[in-house]
């Protein structure tokens, strides 16, 4: 059962990253726009998700629900965006939805790890029910209800790409890269 399951996950992991990414041409998907200044290739998506949906919609592109990580991705995402879309707000992968009160990242950093410019009194879990995370185009951070519904940005960072080049994965006999694919997966804590 267990290595049924891994067999599952390397080969979401050979067809969401492997298929897509081409390291050298900087390239993920042709939905995806790469911005050089942080190493990283995004998409808007302009179909309003719930929270919930939007991080699934990401992880089924091969790609995850952003968070900035710092100041800089912040702006070069911010430019993208006001560049491209008209929208206030987007969703960001962070919730505090494992622990009410505790904000943490979809891959479980703390929010005091990553970029956490909250807006003057966030977040203030109106009504005991803000657990969502949303970045305003000012570049705040501000607590909502999950089940809301806003535009999202998923991101894919070159670094993702790099790991699956460093497999060599398609000239791998099956055996061995799985063996490889799957070392690597889970050391790099990859397989999420
Ligand atoms: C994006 O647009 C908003 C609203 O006009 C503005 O406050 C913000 O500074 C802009 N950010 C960047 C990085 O261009």
């Amino acid at each position: 059962m267990l290595s049924k399951i891994l067999l599952f996950f390397v080969i979401v992991n050979f067809v969401s990253d492997y298929s897509y990414g081409q390291r050298d041409k900087k390239f993920f998907r042709k939905d995806y726009k790469y911005l050089e200044a942080v190493e990283g290739f995004y998409k808007i998506h302009t179909l309003h998700k719930t929270w919930s949906e939007a991080k699934r919609v990401c992880a089924l592109e091969g790609a995850s629900l952003l968070y900035p990580e710092n100041d800089d991705e912040a702006h070069a995402v911010l430019s993208f965006w006001n560049a491209t879309q008209p929208y206030r707000w987007v969703y960001v992968g962070i919730s505090d939805l494992i622990v009410k009160g505790v904000f943490e990242t979809i891959d479980g950093l703390p929010v005091s790890d990553v970029y956490n410019n909250w807006g003057p009194g966030e977040p203030n879990d109106a009504g005991g029910i803000e657990d969502c995370v949303k970045l305003r185009q000012d570049g705040t951070l501000n607590d909502d209800q999950c089940n809301k519904k806003f535009p999202f940005i998923c991101k894919k960072s070159l670094q993702s790409l790099e790991w699956n080049m460093k497999c060599n994965f398609p000239n791998l006999g099956l055996a061995s890269g799985l063996a490889s694919g799957l070392a690597s997966g889970l050391a790099s804590g990859h397989v999420t």
